[in-house]
């Protein structure tokens, strides 16, 4: 597999696909890769393995560890281990309280904890735990362990109504941001993230965050992280949601995505996505539960374009954060559109929805008022995070419009839903819902997703989507 004349800079130690997985290439970014020739002397196209192929990319694997809580459920209780209780952990125990760690227990999964419950709310009512113990009347400190009385009274609740495991489903999702430690722009040839333990990875997604951006601020690098309650009700907060706008789309540019199923994401050549200097990586890491303690350390491989490509790859996504889904529910309708400011050539789509997602369909309506389907999945399914590549990438003019029309089932019908009794609204977490139409476009170098997506002349009609 490996060519041994070459240099091998970094192996990435994750399975290989099977070719027979492969739609298009079969140039497999989870194998090593060398430095040497010119992309464009690689077996494109072809039914040919990697390791036949002297490639000239680099390869940057970061790493990054987080901890995986799981368990089964028992009947949900107002404040439950999963869906209240799991988040302060992570916030403000999880760093002593897992293997390895200072801490002789790990508060991981709802199984280890249990039993230290009593001792838990006497620890935080005494403030033993967490350990802090400069007087709060003196100083204030970056690092200030002590916890918000909100997180106090979620653990002494939970202790006081019995301690019950809840909806593994509501366990939170984490994130955590890894600074890539760029000091020059990179142009990204191939991505692909790689969940360390499959069996409890349900999904990742790894994010660009340009510097300054504002999202997730609060986030320390490395630490998983995951959004507050407060966070999210900003997002819903209409002047947040534009203020957000003007970062790249809807977070930041999507990299890479892993969910069973998925291809890294490789771009052909002469293609390539851009991470600037001093950019954060973000992942999104959906753990789902099997019953047994574990960790998790999951990785995103990067290949870097070594000649300056020809075309920018950017991920747009046709977003309406703004409804509401009546409980019980079995078909409801959400729209979104984007229209495209420059010319752009559409490669793939990715839609978007969480457990309550029924069906999905992409529109494109030309300038001259055509309209054309491009990609109907009548049975959306949340377990399978699918991208579709278009045979035949589309040349779009300035002006086209990419609509989206996603249908939800908040029904007792469909069986994952985690209750069809709740009105629900956007959000990050799984028992909420989201409602994106990703899409990846090729355009020139200098353009960049503001110029797609922002109308040149602000007296232009609506809002363009996003
Ligand atoms: C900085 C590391 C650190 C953090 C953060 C931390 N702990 Fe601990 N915890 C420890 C260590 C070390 C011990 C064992 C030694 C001890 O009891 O002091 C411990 C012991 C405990 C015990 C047993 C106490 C007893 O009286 O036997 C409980 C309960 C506990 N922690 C709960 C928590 C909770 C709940 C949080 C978060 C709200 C938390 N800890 C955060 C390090 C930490």
């Amino acid at each position: 597999m490996v060519d041994s004349r070459a240099k091998v800079e970094l192996l990435c130690e994750t399975p290989r696909y099977t070719p027979n997985n492969l739609k298009t290439t079969v140039f497999l970014p989870s194998c090593a890769y060398f430095s040497g020739t010119k992309f464009a002397d690689l077996p494109y196209d072809k039914e040919k393995m990697v390791g036949e192929a002297v490639c000239p990319m680099r390869l940057l694997a970061l790493c990054l560890g987080s901890a995986a809580a799981v368990l089964a459920a028992t009947a949900p209780t107002p404040v439950t281990f999963y869906k209240d209780v799991l988040p302060v952990l992570q916030k403000n125990c999880q760093t002593c309280h897992r293997p390895g760690e200072a801490a002789p227990m790990a508060f991981l999964t709802y199984d280890s904890t249990r039993p230290w419950a009593k001792a838990i709310k006497t620890a935080v009512l005494t403030k033993k735990m967490p350990p802090w113990f400069a007087d709060a009347h003196y100083g204030k400190f970056s690092n200030d362990r002590s916890m918000a009385q909100s997180d106090i009274d979620t653990l002494v609740n939970w202790v006081d109504t019995g301690a019950t495991a809840g909806n593994p489903k509501d366990a939170p999702k984490p994130t955590i941001v890894i600074p890539t430690g760029f000091t020059e722009d990179k142009y990204v040839q191939f991505a692909e993230a790689r969940p360390g333990n499959p069996a409890v990875v349900h999904h990742i997604i790894a994010f660009i965050r340009e510097p300054g951006s504002p999202w997730l601020r609060d986030a320390k690098p490395g630490v998983p992280f995951v959004p507050r309650e407060e966070a999210r009700k900003q997002e819903n907060d209409k002047e947040k949601r534009n203020a957000r706008r003007g970062d790249g789309g809807l977070t930041g540019d999507f990299l890479a995505g892993y969910a069973p199923g998925t291809l890294p994401n490789i771009m052909k050549p002469g293609q390539a996505k851009l991470v600037k200097a001093g950019s954060d990586i973000v992942l999104q890491m959906h753990y789902t539960a099997n019953g047994k303690a574990t960790s998790d350390r999951s990785k995103v491989g990067l290949i870097f374009a070594t000649e300056k490509p020809t075309e920018r790859i950017i991920t747009l996504g046709a977003v309406n954060p703004a409804f509401a889904i009546p409980p019980g529910d079995s078909n409801y309708q959400v729209d979104a559109k984007l229209t495209l400011q420059e010319d752009a050539t559409l490669i793939n789509f990715l839609p978007h929805m969480h457990f309550r997602g029924k069906s999905f369909e992409y529109r494109i309506v030309y300038p001259d008022g055509t309209k054309e389907t491009l990609l109907q999945v009548p049975h959306y399914d949340f377990n399978w995070q699918l991208t579709y590549d278009l045979a035949e990438p589309k040349h779009l003019p300035a002006g086209s419009v990419i609509e989206c029309t996603a249908h939800f089932d908040n029904s007792p019908n469909n069986r994952y839903n985690p209750d069809p009794s709740k009105e629900v609204h956007w959000g990050e977490q799984t028992w909420e819902e989201m409602m994106i139409g990703f899409f990846d476009v090729a355009v020139p170098l200098n353009t960049t997703a503001m110029d797609l997506m922002v109308p040149k002349k602000p007296a232009q009609t609506g809002p363009a989507g996003l």
